[in-house]
């Protein structure tokens, strides 16, 4: 299945600073540029499309809005039309005291010892991706690979059927990319994830196995059943958090390296468990992070000297404050054995990310397989490379030629 073919159409945005849209054309590839040219000018950007709404570019400014819980609520997560449908997906949606419950409920099956122990599965999955491009002198990284690999991961985890693996891509690209313009999209979404949610949640209550979706069929938070609508929120939240995340985060890895054989050389010379790996794979997460998340402003404030309102939308930029050279030496450069890799790509305050180990995961065995199994590919340069816009950002069509 190909994501991309529907849009909406809307105006092109006129200046980045005073009108920005992250489902603009211009964003996808571009991002990055798009952060440092405002940056250079005022750390919080603005724009009337979806209501008021700031797009913060300075890791201060982001970690000042991500650490005030009180000014910021997380019941709106996503920059979107004010008058947008919006369902319960905690933790993520959730502010405190009500937060701390909801992690803690989902947080033991993405410990480090639960993860690691998905490690050979994981590698299997990824060579039978590999066995399947073959002989093949071309290739696409995403259609055939980066888009696999998270739904393996988070069917393992969750216990969701993996035969369903392009209804939730379709979920997931309609929700991030149509959805924030177009209600009627957004609310079919919303409607059909719940009847799915809620038929598999019902199954797991007769049949309980050892996986997620039984521990939220029969969830309690302090002695007390915890609410149907929440219990299907959680799971609803496992389908758009842990897959196009993964995926565009292995994707933008993979498009790099296919630009950066140099650094290809470097990686494949090490064994699988020496530093470089983590390094390189930070690294990725730091210069092409996917995740912008949102809050809804709860109380008149200020950020960096601009005046936020309540009932205002501000995003929180977490891939633009990776870029911030106040915060990072040589912060435009891909430093392959960066040290110290401070990056905020996981968030940070009470909401920072809870699969982190699963996606780091995720990420190295599937640098570690493609790398080695073609380790010259380049980007095929007869084809046009396309990328997704929005709250998750990165590549969805890849071609590369399997030898260079
Ligand atoms: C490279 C991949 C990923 C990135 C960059 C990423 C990024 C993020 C970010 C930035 C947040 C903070 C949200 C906020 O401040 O509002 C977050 C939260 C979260 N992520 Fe991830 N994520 C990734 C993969 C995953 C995976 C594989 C899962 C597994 C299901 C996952 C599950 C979650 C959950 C449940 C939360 C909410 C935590 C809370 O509110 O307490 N993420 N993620």
């Amino acid at each position: 299945m190909t994501y991309g073919g529907e849009r909406i159409d809307w105006e092109p945005v006129k200046s980045w600073i005073t009108d920005w849209d992250w489902l603009d054309d211009g964003w996808g590839e571009n991002a990055i540029d798009i952060w440092n040219e405002v940056r250079e000018q005022c750390p919080v950007a603005s724009t009337e499309r979806y209501g008021r709404a700031f797009m913060p570019v300075t890791m201060e400014a982001v970690r000042a809005i991500a650490q005030d819980t009180e000014n910021f609520s997380s019941i709106w997560v996503n920059v979107a039309r004010p008058d947008a449908p919006r369902a319960p997906a905690p933790p993520i949606t959730s502010d405190p005291p009500d937060h701390h419950g909801h992690r803690r409920l989902i947080l033991p099956a993405f410990n480090p010892k639960a993860i690691a122990a998905i490690e050979p599965e994981l590698r299997r999955f990824c060579q039978s991706l590999i066995a399947d491009i073959g002989d093949s002198p071309t290739a696409d990284a995403a259609e055939q690979y980066s888009q696999h690999i998270p739904v393996h991961g988070i069917c393992i985890v969750t216990g969701l059927p993996e035969a369903d693996a392009d209804l939730f891509r379709d979920w997931i690209y309609k929700n991030f990319q149509l959805a924030p313009k177009d209600n009627t999209i957004r609310l079919q979404v919303l409607t059909e994830m719940t009847q799915y949610i809620d038929a598999l949640l019902k199954d797991r209550l007769k049949n309980p196995q050892d996986d997620l979706l039984t521990v939220v069929a029969n969830a309690e938070i302090d002695g007390k059943d915890v609410d149907w609508d929440v219990k299907v929120g959680y799971i609803r939240l496992q389908i758009v958090a842990g897959i196009d995340t993964t995926w565009s985060a292995i994707g933008s890895g993979l498009w790099h390296f296919a630009q950066h054989n140099d650094q290809v050389q470097r990686l494949i010379a090490v064994p699988d468990d020496h530093e470089l790996w983590s390094e390189a794979t930070e690294e990725v997460l730091r210069y092409y992070a996917p995740v912008t998340m949102a809050r809804k402003v709860v109380k008149d404030v200020e950020v960096s000297g601009c005046p936020m309102h309540s009932g205002d939308q501000t995003l929180v930029t977490f891939p633009a404050a990776n870029h911030d050279p106040a915060e990072f030496e040589r912060a435009d450069e891909f430093v392959l054995d960066r040290k110290n890799n401070r990056h905020v790509a996981f968030g940070l305050g009470i909401h920072r990310c809870a699969g982190s180990n699963l996606a780091r995961l995720e990420m190295i065995v599937a640098f570690q397989e493609w790398l080695r199994a073609f380790p010259n590919y380049s980007l095929d340069p007869s084809k046009k490379v396309t990328w997704a816009n929005g709250q998750v950002r990165g590549p969805r069509i890849l071609p590369v030629l399997t030898t260079g």
